[in-house]
């Protein structure tokens, strides 16, 4: 069985959906390995690599999606890569599906069995196969550091002959995977740090990290649905939240937010106003920028300075720490694949919940729940 790795072609992205070290385990384990020449060099993983660890280096792409019986990628395909790929194999990257109509039915209509790495259920046994939680855990490590970069003070407190500086207050807001890796980098760097969330489940986990909880009474009961998910706010709690924040945003120099509602734009948690109303020299870093933006002057790809503050939207900060995010992906794709590969032969049961939670299209139809929810919503 072929198991394909193109060279990721969406500008800026340096990962590569194997590392070496994760070819030769499958190369191990009975599997054809082919990968595109110099697909892993934004990753410092350069051709004899795989070589060693017995992969198959090919010469370009279609030639590879056009032989293969399983592509590994990071990002989504181009329309035109899928009509490259042959029908029936198997495609395994960050789909985007809830957001990617055409690519999801162009999927379908060439019958291309299609696993969304985002919809991967959270649940304990699909740990190692969570690529959104491996990825988010670097982007909240890299959003301190860049907030660390950008602003104009110390993090951590300093005694020094000249005077005392004191600590950076860094804020921040969605406690999930990204904003619990940020407080706990923040903190490394010796800055006080604020947690908040509207689910009070993470308050134990942001204090367990040594920082503080923030609490709003949104008059809410319950923020949280069944699958430890936050729902979304209704207008008059989100309207409050807003206020809350903005008032408490102003004793804050460094902002980090996080907050997310699966499927849903990013709320919005920091207003133009309440950026008006910081600290001059603040500076903010907004990981929901892709979604749209938690702040409401965020700007993809930018960095936008209004009211004396920097705002940074950063949308692809995994893609700028390639080697431990290719390495991380590597591991994740890998296991999703393991989980229906038996004897060096795909074997792929719907019954599995994981398997079942990822795929997207199979037997040439749309079968994921949410998804065809989407499409159809679209088509009304
Ligand atoms: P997550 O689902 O683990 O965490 C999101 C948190 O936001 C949850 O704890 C949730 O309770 C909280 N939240 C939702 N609505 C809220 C509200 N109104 N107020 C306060 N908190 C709220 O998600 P994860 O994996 O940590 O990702 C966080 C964000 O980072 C997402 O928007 C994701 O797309 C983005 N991301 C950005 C990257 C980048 O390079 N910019 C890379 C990876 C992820």
């Amino acid at each position: 069985m072929k198991v394909a790795v193109p060279k990721e072609i969406v500008p800026g992205e340096r990962r590569v959906a194997l590392t070496p070290d994760a070819a030769a385990a499958l190369v191990k384990g009975g599997l054809d390995v082919w990968i595109e020449s110099h697909a892993g060099d934004g990753a410092f993983h350069y051709d004899a690599a795989y070589e060693k660890a017995g992969a198959r280096l090919v010469a370009s792409a279609p030639e590879l999606n056009s032989q293969a019986d399983v592509v590994l990628k990071v990002q989504k395909p181009g329309l035109d890569e899928v009509d490259q790929m042959r029908e029936g194999m198997v495609l395994i990257a960050f789909l985007q599906a809830l957001s990617s109509p055409e690519l999801v039915q162009r999927l379908a209509a060439r019958r291309i069995t299609s696993f969304g790495m985002e919809q991967v259920p959270r649940i304990s046994r699909a740990q190692k196969m969570d690529a959104l939680s491996s990825q988010a855990n670097i982007a909240g490590y890299k959003a301190v550091l860049i907030a660390a970069e950008s602003l104009a003070k110390f993090f951590p407190m300093m005694m020094t002959a000249a005077g005392t500086v004191f600590a950076a207050k860094t804020l921040v807001i969605g406690a999930g995977v990204a904003g619990l890796q940020a407080i706990a980098t923040a903190r490394r760097l010796g800055a006080q740090v604020w947690g908040y969330d509207v689910r009070a489940a993470v308050k134990e986990q942001v204090q367990s990290l040594g920082a503080k909880f923030l609490e709003f009474d949104l008059g809410i009961s319950d923020a949280e649905d069944k699958g430890g998910y936050a729902k979304a706010l209704s207008a008059e709690a989100s309207r409050k939240q807003q206020e809350m924040l903005a008032e408490k945003t102003k004793d804050f120099d460094v902002v980090i937010t996080t907050a997310l509602v699966p499927g849903r734009a990013a709320p919005r948690l920091v207003t133009k106003e309440t950026v008006a109303g910081m600290r001059p020299g603040s500076v903010i870093v907004d990981l929901a920028a892709e979604a749209g933006g938690n702040c409401e002057l965020t700007q993809a790809d930018k960095i936008v300075e209004a009211h004396g503050v920097t705002i940074h939207g950063p949308t692809n900060l995994p893609a700028t720490m390639p080697v431990h995010a290719s390495q991380l992906y590597a591991r994740n794709v890998s296991e999703l694949l393991g989980s229906f590969v038996k004897d060096g032969a795909l074997a792929i049961s719907l019954d599995d919940e994981v398997v079942k939670g990822a795929c997207i299209t199979h037997g040439g139809e749309v079968i994921h729940d949410a998804v065809k929810a989407t499409l159809a919503e679209k088509k009304a």
